[in-house]
């Protein structure tokens, strides 16, 4: 996929999310991988929660294992990601907030988390998630009230980013959210973002939009609707990386092949558009888990058992192969 992309957008890459288990324990896997992206994401390694188990703690060696992987096949890395509702661990979480002692004293340790990590990294990196997920899950437009949010106030993006670049100027800041790949008021609500962030001397270079199509009667995008959201972010100065892109689909129909191709379409053949990731690779690595906690085992990406799904050929014809 990668090197069909190559031939008319050079610029374009093309990327999977990945987990160490998988890439050190199946062939299928790491040839799969290899054979067909650009860039990589690590799926979880990254995170808080796993870089940094307590405080003053860290724990790199398993993100430093994926990122050797991709580098010595090529492969540029898309970091994921500092600040993060979901993803933090219990020191982090529970960090006091209730008074401006409280505050300063949270401040500088999550200033320190951001230094430390992205000090390590440094230069490995082409891209990093700085915030995810900043808004509430009901899919609304406020933030979620984490501990970034109580110890910095509204203004924490900036932060971030501004800690960020100190550490490392020349890593492609990014905010990635979910539920903004449409147009619509909270797609309106990450770009404000996003503006408001680099007015406030922020360094973000774009938005990660997830694309995670979980329902493909109700969440299908568009080729209009996509082309119109590229062309806002275009417009204010942004860029995009699809970054989370999957489609849920028990059979791997046609259906699903189609939505893969319009997806990546989209994206290909908008300027603003830099990356286009998908969230795994395999279904056997499925991530997503059903309402009893069971592993959902579908078919959900672009190969099932190590060989290509109709998904797959579908977005090979994309990029003209
Ligand atoms: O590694 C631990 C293991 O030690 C422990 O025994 C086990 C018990 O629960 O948990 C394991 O960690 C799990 C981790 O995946 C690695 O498998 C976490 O519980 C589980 O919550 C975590 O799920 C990840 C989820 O984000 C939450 O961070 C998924 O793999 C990952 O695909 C998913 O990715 C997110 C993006 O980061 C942001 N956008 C949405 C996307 C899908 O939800």
């Amino acid at each position: 996929l990668q090197a069909l992309a190559a031939k008319t957008r050079p610029d374009l890459r093309i990327g999977a999310a990945v987990a160490l288990g998988p890439l050190s324990s199946d062939e299928d896997y790491a040839r799969v991988l290899v054979g067909n992206f650009g860039s990589i994401t690590p799926e979880n390694a990254m995170k808080p929660q796993f870089l940094s188990p307590r405080q003053g703690v860290y724990t790199f060696e398993e993100a430093d294992a994926i990122i050797a992987m991709a580098q010595s096949k090529g492969m540029i890395v898309h970091g994921h990601t500092i600040a993060f509702t979901e993803a933090m661990p219990r020191w982090m979480r529970e960090l006091p907030s209730g008074t401006d002692a409280e505050r300063k004293s949270s401040a500088a340790a999550l200033l320190d988390y951001v230094t430390t990590v992205v000090t390590h990294f440094k230069g490995r990196l082409d891209s990093l998630d700085v915030v995810n997920e900043p808004f509430d899950v009901d899919q609304g437009t406020s933030f979620q009230q984490n501990i970034w949010y109580r110890v910095f106030g509204s203004g924490y993006p900036a932060v971030v980013s501004k800690a960020v670049y100190a550490a490392d100027p020349a890593v492609k800041q990014f905010i990635n959210e979910n539920g903004a790949d449409v147009p619509g008021r909270r797609q309106d609500a990450l770009r404000k973002l996003a503006s408001d962030t680099n007015a406030q001397g922020g360094h973000l270079y774009g938005v990660g939009l997830q694309a995670h199509v979980y329902d493909i009667g109700t969440d299908a995008i568009s080729a209009g609707d996509l082309s119109k959201t590229l062309d806002a972010f275009d417009a204010a100065g942004l860029r995009v990386r699809i970054s989370e892109n999957d489609v849920t689909d028990d059979q791997g129909t046609d259906t699903q092949a189609q939505q893969y191709a319009t997806v990546l379409a989209g994206c290909l053949r908008s300027r603003a558009c830099v990356s286009y990731t998908t969230w795994g690779v395999d279904d056997r690595y499925d991530w997503s888990i059903d309402h009893d906690g069971n592993l959902r085992q579908g078919h959900d990406f672009l190969f099932h058992d190590g060989q290509p799904t109709p998904a797959y050929d579908a977005m090979r014809q994309v990029l003209g192969g």
